[in-house]
Formats: structure tokens, C-alpha cells, sequence
């Protein structure tokens, strides 16, 4: 469906959920077909180069992406913290950070996704075919840790299903290393990748993996004394109304085993994931106000909402999703390439507020988020799609980047919660700044302890701070590489 030159894939984490308990090759989640053509001209602030706005907000819709891995990962020694630079791809369109896989450590840009629970690779040319640019791939023959668990596995696309096998190998992220298991890709029916994208780390939890692997956080989470704390956390940049963004900017700051209190000011706000039952990061939406207009929302478990870094916008059923848009002067619901999607005059100012399960505090959603893609001279598309999980065990609502780029965003599993607070004036800073794209750095890993079931290593120290030498076997093969990393051997 996608052209190969423009085959940008976006938020994976929408529809991650969608096709969640589902297995195999079943593709059930497939896009609407090309409908007429809207002619389209950039509104300055919201580029999304390589790929039509239309393409754009289509695939943002439709991408999907897959799930798999393996139990893993054994004792872990040392109290700790450590720290990922991210970057935001497209105009915040996803966010990526980077992991190191083997031995020697080889590393790679993966998309950074708490709407999912399985870490994944391209190994095989024929699995970015349809892919933009160099996609790096993860080479099993080169590293002496690999291990092929013998399993095939399938991946479920929005427009069909990749698939590939299950190896195990050390996997380092955020100073930390755990003896993983994980999906090689070897086949894709639809674009998923963007270079330099070479997979995706799930960060939900493991009851939602679809082969009930263990999360790389949760394995550490669960091991007694591996974290500070057991959670992790996100700031994410906006770069959609910077007119002078490149195609990769900062992307912000993942932290695993601590807050950062240099990201946010005030108290961080944990709402319970309700009825104690984790899997996606669900919180209850108990309010939404739109230009002061409250929308009148379902109760219990027709009001969950995941909390998803890996999808873009904000997806919502659309009785919902019509009210909201009622309370925005000459809006319309969008046709063709744009269904799914509201269409209104871009000079509109939106005003968005949020609030959580019992919580008193709302969270403000920024017009500029809002307003999601320019598709012509004066009209965009908001940034709060349609989505319908029925039939599924996805929830009603996921709430993504357009709502997470205002906020710090706090993960934690023990209570099962989720945390918001408001950006220091540091964080808000990055935002269309100038800080640089972060480049790997390399750092030590402090002990190694093998256990019957894995690896699982602590790092030397609490932040990604290291020597900053590249790592000359993985940079070699890649047109390009970004990313930061924090423990390499
Ligand atoms: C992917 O790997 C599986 C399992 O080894 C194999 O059966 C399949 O033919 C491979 N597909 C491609 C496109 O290489
Ligand atoms: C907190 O975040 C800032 C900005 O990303 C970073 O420079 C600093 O190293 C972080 N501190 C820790 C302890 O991770
Ligand atoms: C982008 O949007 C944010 C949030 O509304 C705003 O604070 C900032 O000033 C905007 N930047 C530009 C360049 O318009
Ligand atoms: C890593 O985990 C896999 C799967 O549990 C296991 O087969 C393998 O032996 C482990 N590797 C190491 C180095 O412990």
C-alpha cells in the first residue's frame, strides 16, 4: 500500500493494541482502502517529509506492529538507575531510543513503546523491503551469545504479518542488561520500519506479550534489589510547531529505576491502574473538557484509556471522538484518505484538559499538539482519531504522544500505577531547541550474574554517562546512526 520511497510507519502502538490476543499471521486489522484524493499543501509547522500528509495520517491510523518474545532473564545484584537519550523522529511523530543486543554489543534504534510488551529486530533484508533507508539488522552470527530458541513466530500488521524466530541474546538498555528473549524479523507484508529504526522494545507488562515473554523492565522490576525504584519514566520533546525542526530532533529523556527531578516540578500524581490488573498502562478517564466544554464519558472499564509513548495522537471511540469535535466551531468529519479523523479550520485554537481516575489535577493537552496534520490551505486534522477496540482486549481510548509531550510521565509497577507531573522549565526548554540528537555513548557493566534462566547484569553506574566511543562493528554498517545508550561491555 505504501510506496517504498515513502513508506514511513508511525505510531505502532495503536494498533499493537487492536491485535492484541491475537496470533499468528491473522491480519485482521486492515486498512481502509485509498479513498479519493484531497490536494494538500504543508502547513509550515507540521511537516512530515517523505510522506504525503495524507499517507501520513493514514498510516498513523493503521500502522500496527507486532508482538513476541520469551520469558527471560535471571538475578540481578546492584540497586540502580540509568538513563536513555531519545530522539523524536518526524516532527513527533515517534520517539526512539536505543538498545545494545550481543556479544560484542551491536546496537540499535528501537522504538520506545508502553503500549506493547515484546521486543523485536529486523534480521533479514527481505523484513525492510518496503522499508525507507538503511535499516539496520540484527545479524544472530555474530554474536557469541546468541541463542535461536527454535521457534518460528508470526507478527500482525495492519496490512498483513511479518514473521521470523525467537533467539535469546544479552540486551542492554538504559545501564542495564538482561539475558533477553526476542523476535528476529525475517518477512513484512506492510512498512513498519523507518530508517534508522530497527525494531521496537515493549514496555507494557508481560500479561500482554503476546508469546508471555518478560519485558526487559519488568524482568528488573521483579528482581528483588535490581532497581531503585520499580518504575520508569518519560519526558518527550515537541518539535510539530518548530519551523525550523530537522527530520530528527532531542527526543527527550527515558529513565528506568528513578525519576529524574531536574524533568518535573511538583508532585508526580499516580492514579492506580484499575482493578489491579495490569497488562496495557490503563488509567480511567474521568474527565475531558474540550474549549471548556466537559464531554460526557462512559464509566468503569469503557473509560480506560492506555497510556501509550509508541502511538501519536490520541485514538477514541467515535461517539466520543463526534462530541469532542462538536465543541470545535466548523469542524467535519474527514472522508477518504482522512476518515477516521476530524477536519477543522487550522487557525482554531484548541484547548484540551484531561483528568485521571480520582485524581482533582488536570492535564492541559497544547493546541499545537492538538492540531495534529495540516491536509490543506487553512484546514488540519485533530489529533483525536477514531479508534474501536471492539472484540478485542484492547481498551476504548489510547492516549498517546499528543498528550504525553505535555506532561512526565511516571510508570510504575508496584502499586501498578501510572504518574503525571508537570515539565520543569529544563525539560520544556528541549522543546524546538537545539540540543542535539544524542549519539551513542558506551559505558561499563559492573557485574556479571549468571543464573539457571539468564543473564541479567547491574550497571556501574546511575545515568548513561560513559566514554563516548562508537561502537565501530554496528556504526560501520549503518547509513545512519543515532541514539544513546548506556552499558556496553
Ligand atoms: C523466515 O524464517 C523462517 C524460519 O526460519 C523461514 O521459514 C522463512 O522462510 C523465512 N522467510 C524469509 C522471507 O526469509
Ligand atoms: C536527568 O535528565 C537530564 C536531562 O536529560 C540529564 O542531563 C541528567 O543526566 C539526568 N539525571 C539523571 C540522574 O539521570
Ligand atoms: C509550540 O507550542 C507550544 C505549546 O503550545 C508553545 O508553548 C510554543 O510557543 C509553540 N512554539 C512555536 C514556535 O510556536
Ligand atoms: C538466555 O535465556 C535463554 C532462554 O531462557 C536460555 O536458553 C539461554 O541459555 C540464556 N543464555 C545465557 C547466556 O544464560
Amino acid at each position: 500500500m505504501l510506496s517504498s520511497s515513502s513508506a514511513y510507519a508511525l505510531p505502532v502502538g495503536l494498533l499493537s493494541l487492536l491485535t492484541l490476543g491475537l496470533s499468528g499471521t491473522d491480519a485482521r486489522a486492515t486498512p481502509a482502502p485509498l479513498g479519493q484524493t484531497i490536494s494538500l499543501s504543508r502547513r509550515t509547522p507540521t511537516r512530515r517529509d517523505g510522506v504525503s500528509a495524507e499517507e501520513w495520517l493514514q498510516q498513523n491510523r493503521l500502522a500496527t506492529h507486532a508482538k513476541y518474545g520469551l520469558g527471560t532473564s535471571g538475578g540481578q545484584r546492584k540497586r540502580a538507575s540509568g538513563m536513555n537519550a531519545l530522539t523524536d523522529l518526524q516532527y513527533d511523530s515517534t520517539y526512539f531510543g536505543s538498545i545494545a543486543v550481543g556479544t560484542p554489543p551491536t546496537s540499535f534504534n528501537v522504538i520506545l513503546d508502553t503500549g506493547s510488551s515484546d521486543l523485536w529486530l529486523a534480521s533479514d533484508e527481505s523484513a525492510t523491503s518496503r522499508a525507507s533507508g538503511d535499516i539496520p539488522l540484527f545479524d544472530s552470527t555474530s554474536s557469541s551469545t546468541f541463542k535461536d530458541l527454535g521457534q518460528s513466530f508470526g507478527i500482525t500488521y495492519g496490512s498483513g504479518a511479518a514473521q521470523g524466530t525467537l533467539g535469546s541474546d544479552s540486551v542492554q538498555f538504559a545501564g542495564f542488561e538482561v539475558n533477553q528473549t526476542f523476535g528476529l524479523v525475517n518477512q513484512t507484508s506492510a512498512s513498519l520500519l523507518t530508517s534508522p529504526i530497527s525494531g521496537l522494545m515493549g514496555l507494557g507488562f508481560q500479561t500482554i506479550a503476546a508469546s508471555g515473554a518478560t519485558p526487559f523492565w519488568q524482568s528488573l522490576a521483579e528482581t528483588s534489589g535490581a532497581l531503585d525504584e520499580s518504575l520508569f519514566a518519560f519526558h518527550i520533546t515537541r518539535f510539530t510547531n518548530d519551523t525550523s525542526a530537522n527530520l530528527q530532533e532531542a527526543g527527550g529523556t527515558f529513565t528506568l529505576g528513578a525519576t529524574n527531578s531536574s524533568l518535573f516540578t511538583g508532585n508526580i500524581d499516580y492514579q492506580d491502574i484499575p482493578d489491579g490488573a495490569p497488562g496495557y498502562w490503563i488509567q480511567e478517564l474521568t474527565g475531558l473538557k474540550v474549549n471548556g466544554q466537559s464531554i460526557t464519558l462512559p464509566s468503569g472499564s469503557n473509560a480506560w484509556a492506555a497510556i501509550d509513548t509508541g502511538t501519536t495522537g490520541v485514538g477514541l471511540p467515535s461517539s466520543i471522538q463526534q462530541e469532542v469535535f462538536a465543541a470545535i466551531p466548523n469542524s467535519q468529519a474527514g472522508s477518504g484518505t482522512t476518515e477516521g479523523y476530524y477536519l477543522y479550520p487550522c487557525s482554531t485554537e484548541v484547548t484540551v484538559e484531561v483528568t485521571w481516575g480520582s485524581s482533582s489535577t488536570s492535564w492541559s493537552i497544547s493546541s499545537a499538539d492538538f492540531a495534529f496534520q495540516q491536509v490543506s490551505d487553512n484546514t488540519c486534522a485533530g489529533a483525536f482519531f477514531e479508534i474501536s477496540s471492539e472484540g478485542s482486549s484492547a481498551p476504548p481510548f489510547i492516549f498517546g504522544d499528543t498528550f504525553l509531550k505535555n506532561v512526565y510521565s511516571v510508570y510504575r509497577s508496584s502499586p501498578a500505577s501510572v504518574g503525571f507531573a508537570s515539565l520543569s522549565s529544563a525539560a520544556l526548554a528541549v522543546n524546538g531547541g537545539n540540543d542535539p540528537v544524542p549519539s551513542a555513548t558506551i559505558g561499563s557493566v559492573a557485574s556479571v550474574t549468571p543464573t539457571s534462566t539468564g543473564t541479567t547484569k547491574s550497571p556501574v553506574s546511575s545515568s548513561s554517562a560513559g566514554r563516548a566511543i562508537h561502537v565501530t562493528s554496528a556504526a560501520a554498517l549503518f547509513s545512519v546512526f543515532i541514539g544513546a545508550f548506556a552499558a556496553l561491555l
